[in-house]
C-alpha cells in the first residue's frame, strides 16, 4: 500500500513555484499577489484562509487578507469584490466559503472577476473547465488530479465512483476524470444522499474519491481489493485521549480501508495540502496571464 502524501507533493510544487517567483524577481518582475476575504469568524475557515496567506509568504507571493465582520451585508462585500476586480495590484482573489447566510452566494460568485477568480467557482470559469478550455481549475479537484497524475496512478478506463455533488468538489472532479485528460478517461459513477444500495456500487470502483463530509462514512466491507482512496473530507470528531480533545478524520474509516487500498491519502496530509498549492498555482498562471495582456 502505498500513501498519496499530499504535504510532499505540495511542498514540491510550492518549490517550483518559488523558484519561478525568484526568476521573476532576477528580472524585475511584479511577484503574484493573492488576496482573500474572509466574512466572519468562522474557526474552521480562519485556520484554512490563514494557511492560505501563509503559504502565499512561503512560495514569495504577496498576499491580503481581508477580513470583514460577520453581520457585513451583502452590498458592503460586492463593493469589496468591485474594490479588488478594478485592483490592478491584485492578480488574484477567493471569498472564502461558506458565507454568512444574510449574504447570496451565488451573487457573490457571479461578482467576481473571471480574470481575478483563482478558485474557478465562476460560471464562465467552470463552463470552460466542462468545455476542456483553459481555465482555472477549482484547487480541490485540480490538487486529486495532480495527486494522481505524480504518483502515476493509472485512471484510464478505470472505474472511479465520486462520493458527493458539491459545486467544489464531487462535480467537477467527477467531470475531469471522465474528460479525455491526465488522470482522466475513467468511467466515473457519481453517488449521493439518493443513491441506493451504495455498497453495490462502491464496490464496483477501481478508484473512490469520498468528499460527503460525514466523517469515517466509507468501511472497509464496501471496497474491493486494491482500491485507490482519494479521501477530501476532513472533520473534528471527539477524542478525550487528545490534549486539544479532538482529532480530524477523512469521510474514509482509514484502519479498515487501508488494509485493502493500493494507494490512499491520510486525512491530514493528504488532499488539503494539495488544494492550497493549486491556489498559488492559479495565482502564479493569473499574474502570467496578465502579463500576456
Ligand atoms: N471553502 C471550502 N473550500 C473552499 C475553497 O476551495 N475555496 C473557497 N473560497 N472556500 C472554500
Amino acid at each position: 500500500m502505498t500513501i498519496l502524501d499530499g504535504k510532499k507533493t505540495s511542498d514540491t510544487i510550492k518549490d517550483e513555484i518559488a523558484n519561478r517567483v525568484s526568476s521573476m524577481v532576477d528580472k524585475g518582475e511584479r511577484v503574484p499577489h493573492l488576496a482573500a476575504v474572509l466574512v466572519g469568524s468562522d474557526g474552521a475557515s480562519l485556520t484554512y484562509v490563514n494557511a492560505k496567506v501563509k503559504a502565499c509568504k512561503r512560495v514569495g507571493f504577496n498576499s491580503t487578507l481581508i477580513e470583514l465582520p460577520e453581520n457585513t451585508s451583502e452590498t458592503d462585500l460586492l463593493k469589496k469584490i468591485d474594490d479588488l476586480n478594478a485592483n490592478e495590484a491584485i492578480d488574484g482573489f477567493i471569498v472564502q466559503l461558506p458565507l454568512p447566510k444574510q449574504i447570496d452566494e451565488q451573487k457573490v460568485l457571479l461578482a467576481v472577476h473571471p480574470d481575478k477568480d483563482v478558485d474557478g467557482f465562476h460560471p464562465t470559469n467552470v463552463g470552460k473547465m466542462v468545455l476542456s478550455l483553459p481555465t482555472f481549475l477549482p484547487a480541490t479537484p485540480y490538487g486529486i488530479i495532480e495527486l494522481l497524475e505524480r504518483y502515476k496512478v493509472e485512471t484510464s478506463g478505470k472505474n472511479v465512483v465520486v462520493l458527493g455533488r458539491s459545486h467544489i468538489v464531487g462535480r467537477p472532479i467527477s467531470i475531469l476524470m471522465s474528460q479525455k485528460r491526465a488522470a482522466g478517461n475513467a468511467t466515473v459513477t457519481v453517488a449521493h444522499s439518493q443513491s441506493k444500495n451504495l455498497i453495490n456500487i462502491t464496490k464496483q470502483a477501481d478508484i473512490i474519491v469520498a468528499a460527503i463530509g460525514i466523517s469515517e462514512f466509507l468501511t472497509g466491507d464496501m471496497v474491493k481489493e486494491d482500491v485507490v482512496i482519494i479521501d477530501v473530507g476532513i472533520t473534528r470528531v471527539s477524542d478525550p485521549s487528545k490534549k486539544s480533545g479532538f482529532r480530524l478524520a477523512g469521510d474514509v474509516h482509514y484502519e479498515s480501508v487501508s488494509k485493502k487500498a493500493s494507494f490512499i491519502t491520510p486525512v491530514p496530509g493528504g488532499v488539503g495540502p494539495m488544494t492550497i498549492a493549486m491556489l498559488l498555482k492559479n495565482t502564479l498562471l493569473a499574474r502570467e496571464r496578465r502579463n500576456n495582456m
